[in-house]
């Protein structure tokens, strides 16, 4: 139950994040001074002031090589997660080598300034090394699996918050049994290759929390709905079965033209809550490739998803971690060839401008996060 006083400090805190964050959207060309968001302004304060995770996935030659990124990423996070850097492809250089560079330093960087830490991931069907196609057989699969998360997991044992152990074995769209995604998994070990992978785990690890992870689960489109279905089915399967997971991340790569997720998600969410099991938001961003108009109208506009976005989310209590998928639109996957907007100007899909400074989406995100008490 909230106290009054709680009541006063939340409406106090959310009208303050509110004025500045209208403030910066109406500004165009940011000629007016940037807001402060240090200290007690950071997202990474307010989240702690709810007793949330915010962070953010990080590069680890930018945290040794960017004092201005580093110092922007321990600024506003109280987690991070490799973007790429624990993937087989980074770990792996050879089947019988293992490059642990790029993940200790993230690692060894979260322990010096005190965040936690998300393993991402122990299997996948992307980021495989070169060598996988030529060397892992039916034969060897299940060992080869099995050895990779032992000494992965094993090397950062009681370190790690979770792991994403599983990553986006569900695609309805391959037309398999159960939903299963078309993998080299899948065809290699078999279909119990995602009970494998959380059994060994757990074995390797007792502490993480233990997470599937996947995307395009979030709306209530037809597509993304029959996905969703098939997720949930794979988890209540598990639990059944007395596999060990904890968690399920929702990526949350959100696109403008989309429909804004709701109801079918709120409702897997609490499905999810029934039966124990943790949500993260492990990925969040917005594509803007399709959407028109001025910089300061495609600001508005992002920043109107995240705050819709991360307030519905927040409010369910089995919720609380939400992580970005980067931290400044300077590094960002969605500028990759296939993610361009057809008039080359960049995406501005995370909280912070490629400048570093704070975008009208980092106060949505941060307001989002102050109604986390208001939401319980
Ligand atoms: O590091 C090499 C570099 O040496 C080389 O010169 C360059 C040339 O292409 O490639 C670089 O590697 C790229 C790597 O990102 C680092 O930038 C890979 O080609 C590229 O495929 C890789 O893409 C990553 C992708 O996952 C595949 O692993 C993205 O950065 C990363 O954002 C993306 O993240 C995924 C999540 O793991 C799972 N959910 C979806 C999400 C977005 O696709």
């Amino acid at each position: 139950m909230k106290t009054r006083r709680e009541f006063l400090r939340v409406a106090a805190v959310g009208a303050a994040a509110s004025a500045t964050q209208h403030l910066w959207a109406e500004q165009t060309g940011r000629t007016a001074a940037v807001p402060d968001v240090s200290g007690a302004n950071s997202l990474q304060a307010h989240a702690d002031a709810h007793g949330l995770l915010v962070g953010c996935a990080v590069v680890p030659e930018k945290l040794t090589g960017e004092p201005e990124y580093a110092g922007l990423v321990s600024a506003q996070s109280n987690i991070l997660v490799p973007e790429n850097a624990m993937k087989w492809k980074a770990l792996r250089p050879a089947p019988d080598k293992f490059n642990f560079s790029g993940a200790d330093t993230i690692v060894a960087f979260a322990s010096a300034h005190g965040r936690k830490v998300r393993g991402h991931n122990l299997c996948w069907h992307v980021a495989i090394p070169d060598w996988f196609a030529a060397t892992v057989t039916k034969d060897n699969a299940r060992q080869i699996l099995t050895e990779h998360i032992r000494t992965v997991a094993g090397r950062y044992a009681g370190k790690l918050h979770s792991w994403d152990v599983v990553n986006e074995a569900i695609d309805p769209k391959s037309g398999l049994p159960n939903g299963m995604r078309k993998s080299p998994w899948l065809e290699l070990v078999g279909p119990d290759y995602v009970d494998l992978a959380f059994r060994t785990a757990r074995e390797a690890d007792p502490a993480p929390l233990l997470t599937y992870n996947d995307y395009a689960i979030e709306t209530d489109a037809p597509d993304e709905t029959e996905k969703r279905e098939a997720v949930l089915a794979l988890v209540r399967g598990m639990k059944k079965r007395g596999v060990p997971i904890d968690a399920v991340g929702v990526q949350s790569h959100l696109k403008t033209q989309n429909p804004a997720p709701g109801k079918g998600l709120r409702d897997f969410v609490r499905e999810l809550r029934q039966m124990g099991l943790r949500v993260f938001v492990t990925e969040l961003d917005v594509d803007e490739k399709k959407l028109e108009g001025s910089e300061s109208e495609r600001d508005a506009a992002i920043a109107r998803i995240y705050r819709d976005y991360v307030t519905m989310m927040v409010a369910e209590p089995n919720v609380d971690a939400v992580l970005t998928w980067g931290i400044t639109d300077r590094y960002t996957w969605l500028n990759g060839p296939k993610w361009a907007r057809p008039d080359g100007k960049p995406q501005r899909c995370l909280p912070f401008y490629a400048d570093y400074e704070p975008a009208p989406a980092f106060f949505a995100l941060r307001d989002a996060v102050d109604t986390r008490l208001a939401g319980r």
